[in-house]
């Protein structure tokens, strides 16, 4: 009998497991490694341990510019545009360098700078030229800074807009206390429900990214929908844990749409954007 019949042969009888299981071996174990060596090299040349920076594939970031597209009603051109833009942005790239190497967190922070995922926000202001901008979850500062950024380009167009960004502990922050950025920034310390209670402006556009427990995000996208402008649009960075947006879209009659990143050369899984509009 030729291979390929006994293949198929053997393919219907309880011995097929068992002959498969070479290969099946083979496979996971190729996917193992890759992992392992990922994960050594990460160990002994980076520093983060919390909030991880790395690059995106290419391929994810080709999705990523197609999901602020179909989201944001803008030529996909346009927008792989603002991702050239925002990594070419070389006075932001130096000031988040100069600004990690003289912070005292320094030992917990990598060197290169990269935006992951936070592409997407970029894209996203620069396509929506939101009046206001409400963060909620600021670590660092490197989110804020890449809103900042993207509402000074926008400025410079004749579209400017401000960013609340805001934080539980008194040390968040430090990257977006330096000017221009700075210029178009408001910290607010404190917890971000009473924070979002004490918003006087209308909000254009709303990011989750504080306390991801599924009660918070939920008590945020409830706090902050009556300061919300008309059309304003609502973002999770927490959309691979929990469906809180998805199911606030449902119930406020909202479109809902989610983007899965896929970092490069990283252990770490990947976030995403959630985003409902
Ligand atoms: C994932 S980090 C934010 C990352 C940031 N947006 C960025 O782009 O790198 C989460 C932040 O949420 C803050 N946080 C946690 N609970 C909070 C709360 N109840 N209110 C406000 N901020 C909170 C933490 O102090 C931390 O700085």
């Amino acid at each position: 009998m030729d291979p390929v019949n006994l293949r198929r042969r053997i393919a219907s009888t309880p011995l097929a497991p068992v002959a498969a299981f070479p290969k099946r071996l083979l496979r996971v174990a190729r996917h193992d490694a890759r992992v392992l060596r990922t994960s050594a090299r990460w160990l002994f040349t980076s520093r983060e341990h919390h909030n991880y920076t790395y690059d995106l594939t290419r391929l994810s970031r080709e999705h990523l510019a197609w999901f602020v597209s179909v989201t944001c009603d803008t030529p996909v051109k346009q927008v792989k545009g603002y991702l050239s833009e925002l990594e070419g942005d070389d006075a932001l790239r130096r000031h988040i360098e100069e600004a990690t190497a003289a912070s005292a967190r320094r030992g917990l922070a990598d060197k290169r700078v990269r935006f992951a995922r936070r592409l997407g926000w970029y894209a996203i202001v620069r396509s929506r030229r939101p009046a206001h901008i409400v963060e909620t979850g600021v670590d660092k500062g490197l989110g804020t800074c890449v809103l900042a950024a993207a509402l000074l380009r926008n400025a410079d167009e004749g579209a400017p807009g401000r960013v609340t960004s805001l934080d539980i502990n008194p040390e968040a922050g430090y990257l977006a206390k330096v000017a221009p950025w700075s210029d178009v920034v408001d910290l607010v310390v404190g917890d971000s429900i009473a924070s979002i209670e004490a918003l006087d402006r209308p909000v254009d556009l709303f990011l989750h990214d504080s306390d991801h427990s599924v009660a918070h995000e939920r008590r945020e996208f409830e706090a902050i929908e009556p300061k919300l402008a008309s059309g304003a649009m609502l973002l999770t960075d927490n959309v691979m844990v929990t469906n809180v947006l998805a199911e606030h879209a449902a119930r406020t009659g909202r479109k809902f749409l989610a983007y899965r990143e896929t970092p490069r050369d990283h252990w770490f899984p990947g976030d995403g954007i959630g985003l409902a509009w």
